[in-house]
């Protein structure tokens, strides 16, 4: 009854929805287990008509795959407009979604934690998280102050509508005293989401006995995190994190699997560094190379269209992704983007005014003030993106991957060479 955890090991954007879609084939579910719409995994699929290109929110990237059962978890938070936005999509461009199973007990952005989620941001001015604007860290909010509003509330208007009082008649004085903004009436956040009724009903199932009985059939069902490690709510760089559990131990709260059922853990993790929103990151680059790596590694936002923060690989991220998750295996992606670079520099370990730091400093104040401490590896000219077998690589192009698994704390099984699905360098196998 294997259970595999695919998650981010740096901030996010590292190639997960790619890696989902490449382990599609083998598995029997796809459940996302945390985090929402403000997810973005763009996935490109090889076709007779050439490459297609699917950028994913809300949705599971196992919902490409045919023959996959793809679940959103409990842990998840779903802006029911994009759900359904999201499905027309894919409908129109001929992705079947009618197996699409959504937890009764997951809960729902609504409109009211959209407009707070950005009054927040500005009020806060300066000190902003840069969050995308979807509403998730107030709908995580509600949930834990146990005023949210679940997927099966939907069903009995009675109690939806309640259930929205009782959070509009905090929520309202906040937005009208304190933000200055207009009170939102109970009767359009109920019909809002009680029109989505009949579309969501067949969907939705108690996913938690769902996923037990396929563990117990001897079924695979891979858990896809969104966000990643550094943007974990609890591992991550608080407060510059996303509001959910995006390590390995949420993806079993999530999901409502056991953690004696999670056979392998995947970390994903880039062959440098990206980040989005604000929050302390020692590789950062603010020079040319930066601005190349933005440019070569296509990097603006899938969600929100940002450009992305860029700077060198590091290892200390890297090696507390992998204690923090217990990861099996990494999956290397992006290596072609290094392509062309004379010499490649790596964070080993970070200089915090004087003292060295092998391991994420425990402290905030610490890792706001880490710079990298870099080590330089000799770079490689040649197009890799044709490379199929390690041996394909340009010998300094395996030298840096075999450093960098050296230094990261666990085996990589994969190395990414370019977007597309059969773009990969398979070194082991990924499911058991
Ligand atoms: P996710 O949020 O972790 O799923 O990642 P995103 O989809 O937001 O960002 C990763 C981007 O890199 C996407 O545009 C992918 O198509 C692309 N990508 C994934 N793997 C590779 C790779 O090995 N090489 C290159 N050049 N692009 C890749
Ligand atoms: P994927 O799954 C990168 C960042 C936001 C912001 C912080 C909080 O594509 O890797 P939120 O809206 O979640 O409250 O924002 O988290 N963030 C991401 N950055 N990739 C993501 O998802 C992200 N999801 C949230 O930019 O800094
Ligand atoms: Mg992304």
């Amino acid at each position: 009854m294997p259970a595999i955890v695919l998650v981010g090991a740096q901030w996010g954007d590292e190639g997960k929805g790619k890696a989902t879609d490449l382990l599609g084939e083998h598995v029997q579910y796809v459940v996302k287990f945390n985090g929402g719409n403000n997810a973005g995994h763009t996935v490109v699929i090889p076709t007779d008509d050439g490459p297609q290109k699917y950028a994913l929110h809300l949705l599971p990237s196992g919902i490409l795959t045919p023959g996959v059962t793809p679940v959103i978890g409990n842990g998840v938070v779903v802006d029911l407009e994009v759900l359904f936005e999201e499905l027309d999509g894919l409908n129109e461009r001929g992705v079947d979604t009618s197996k699409l199973v959504v937890s009764a007990n997951a809960h729902v952005i609504a409109s009211y934690n959209r407009t707070i989620d950005k009054v927040v941001e500005r009020f806060l001015g300066s000190r902003k998280i840069g969050t995308t604007g979807r509403g998730i860290g107030p709908t995580y909010a509600d949930k834990m102050n146990r005023i949210g509003v679940r997927v099966q509330d939907v069903f009995d208007e009675k109690i939806l509508r309640q259930k929205v009082e009782g959070a509009l008649e905090q929520k309202n004085h906040l937005l009208v005293k304190v933000f200055n903004r207009r009170a939102i009436s109970v009767d359009e956040v109920v019909d809002d989401l009680v029109s989505y009724t009949e579309r969501l009903r067949p969907m939705v199932a108690d996913t938690s006995l769902l996923l037990g009985n396929a563990l117990s059939a001897g079924e695979t069902v891979l858990l896809e995190g969104g966000q990643a490690t550094l943007l974990d709510v609890d591992h991550g760089t608080y407060p510059f994190v996303t509001s959910s559990s995006a390590t390995a131990g949420g993806a079993c709260t999530g999901a409502g699997i056991p953690p004696t059922s999670v056979e392998r853990v995947i970390a994903i993790v880039k062959a440098y560094v990206s980040r989005v929103g604000e929050g302390p990151f020692p590789t950062e680059l603010l020079d040319d190379d930066g601005e190349r790596l933005r440019e070569n590694g296509k990097e603006f936002g899938t969600t929100t269209g940002r450009p992305r923060r860029c700077g060198w690989y590091d290892a200390v991220i890297a090696r507390y992704a992998s204690r923090i998750n217990g990861v099996t295996d990494f999956v290397l992606t992006k290596l072609d983007v290094l392509t062309g670079w004379e010499q490649i520099p790596v964070c080993v370990a970070y200089d915090v005014r004087g003292r060295r730091f092998d391991e994420m400093p425990m402290s905030q104040s610490d890792f706001h003030h880490a710079k990298p401490i870099l080590e330089y590896f000799p770079g490689w000219s040649e197009d890799i993106s044709k490379a199929r077998t390690f041996d394909d690589l340009p010998v300094n192009a395996q030298a840096y991957v075999r450093a960098l698994e050296q230094i990261s704390g666990a085996p990589i099984s994969a190395i990414g060479v370019g977007p597309g699905r059969d773009e990969i360098i398979q070194l082991r196998s990924l499911i058991s």
